[in-house]
């Protein structure tokens, strides 16, 4: 009897040891090493390999190469064009990632019975009348989707040859496995084996394969580092389980740009596209509370109004709270201590809590000087005027730091009906004649004169 071939994996971020071993060397993660089977090819050199070969693919000069077929498939799904950069490419591999429940499933779903291209929905997951019944609650008029639940590659691969589809979804690639790895699905062996076909088979027929991944608590797509690597474009569906908002982005893009956001709301029908989040993300309020900011903030290419609230209270025990939602913490201490530093803020007994409403994280730094403008807001309660608006990055000194494309924010505050935007003195701005008051500043004092 042949010896079962057996390798150790970690399961974090797929190293191969010969034997198992407490800690994985390369990401220094304890436990994630686990014993594999796996049946390899018999050995062979390269020649070997070599006259076996049968592929017919030619070196070409780059300017021989034809790239007038190359034309994307639109998916009529504007967000998800979008994220992409236009639609999806034939031939390629996209890897949709994001939390359990956030909705994934949902979203490919409704993007292939929006599809006008013949699409199989291969599951894993759901059955055939799971998935009907939730096609029934998003567009149960579709005629070019089929439903496929199926787990092993060779028999999706001899489906896709019937049915001939123009496009391949896979729902999710934990559950596949092929025949040709032993170990059990959802294991790296089985997840590397399981990719590198589908890649195959999406290069040598250029139909495009978008596959599902779930993550792990810390994150990153479950399994592997490696599968990012192999595909062409990963993407992660984010947002917070209790609200509503669902944010899809590009981490990895061989075809377009990674600064593109696309934002839905799912809603009992499915996930609706939000084509002007920033109406949504600002609550309109009757009264003006103390502690609240808006911030014109850019998420990639898009301009997004976000509104900061802020809490500071007197500390209940020995060391203060410090506590941010949708804001990075360690920016927070930072942002707190220039204060105390530039402004003479007596902070450091106090507890201090930060939220970004709508369940959103915001990454850009223009939204620090709304940031300072909330928490000094709460410390005084006094309101801010609900006209205003803050877009500046502050420097460790108390400087108020110009920011990108600073002019596509003030547009999008004027749109918005706000009547100042508080930006850099030292922001070169080139608006004429906009509706809007700009009102440039250069030090948090400056701010400080304006608000109190
Ligand atoms: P799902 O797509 O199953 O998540 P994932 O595949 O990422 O695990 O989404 C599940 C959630 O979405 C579920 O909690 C219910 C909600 N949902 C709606 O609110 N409206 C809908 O129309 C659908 C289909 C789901
Ligand atoms: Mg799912």
């Amino acid at each position: 009897m042949a010896k079962v071939k057996t390798t150790f994996f970690c399961q974090n971020c797929g190293s191969q040891y010969a034997k198992w071993q407490g800690q994985c060397n390369s990401c220094k993660q304890w436990n994630t090493i686990a014993e594999e089977v796996l049946q390899k090819p018999e050995k062979s050199d390269w020649k070997s390999l070599n006259s076996r070969a049968k592929s017919t693919s030619k070196p070409l000069k780059i300017i021989e190469i034809d790239v007038s077929e190359e034309a994307r498939l639109n998916t009529l799904d504007s967000e998800f064009n979008r994220v992409l950069g236009g639609g999806i490419v034939p031939g390629s591999l996209t890897l949709l990632g994001g939390e359990p429940g956030i909705g994934k499933s949902t979203l490919l779903l409704q993007v292939s019975l929006k599809l006008p291209y013949k699409t199989l929905y291969v599951s894993g997951e759901e059955s055939q009348k799971q998935i009907k019944m939730r096609a029934e609650r998003i567009n149960p008029n579709n005629n070019s989707c089929y439903i496929l639940t199926e787990t092993k590659t060779q028999n999706i691969f001899k489906q896709i040859e019937s049915l001939e589809p123009e496009i391949v979804i896979v729902d999710s690639i934990q559950t596949l496995h092929s025949d040709y790895i032993e170990s059990s699905s959802g294991s790296i062996s089985q997840i590397k084996e399981c990719t590198t076909e589908l890649i195959k088979f999406a290069k040598e027929t250029a139909i495009p394969v978008i596959l599902i991944g779930h993550i792990t608590k810390d994150g990153n797509i479950a399994g592997p580092k490696i599968l990012e690597h192999m595909v062409d474009t990963v993407l992660q569906f984010e947002g917070d389980r209790n609200h509503v908002f669902r944010v899809l982005r590009a981490n990895k893009n061989r075809f377009g740009s990674t600064n593109e956001l696309g934002i839905y709301e799912m809603q009992g029908s499915g996930l609706r596209e939000v084509s002007n989040p920033s109406e949504i993300l600002i609550t309109k309020k009757d009264e003006e509370l103390s502690g609240n900011a808006i911030a014109a903030t850019l998420e990639g290419m898009r301009p997004l109004m976000v509104e900061v609230q802020a809490l500071v209270s007197t500390a209940v025990y020995g060391t203060p709270q410090r506590s941010a939602t949708g804001f990075n913490a360690k920016r927070l201490n930072m942002l707190l201590a220039v204060l105390e530093k530039r402004a003479g803020f007596k902070l450091g007994a106090k507890d201090v809590f930060l939220n970004i409403t709508g369940g959103i994280t915001v990454d850009d730094p223009a939204i620090d000087l709304a940031v300072i403008a909330a928490i000094l807001s709460s410390n005084e309660d006094e309101s801010l005027p609900s006209e205003f608006c803050f877009a500046a990055e502050i420097g460790l000194s108390g400087e108020i730091r110009p920011v990108q494309r600073v002019e596509q924010r003030i547009l999008e505050a004027e749109k918005l009906g706000f009547s100042t935007i508080f930006v850099s003195k030292y922001n070169k701005i080139s608006l004429k004649n906009s509706g809007i008051k700009v009102q440039l500043i250069s030090k948090i004092e400056d701010l400080i004169e304006f608000l109190v």
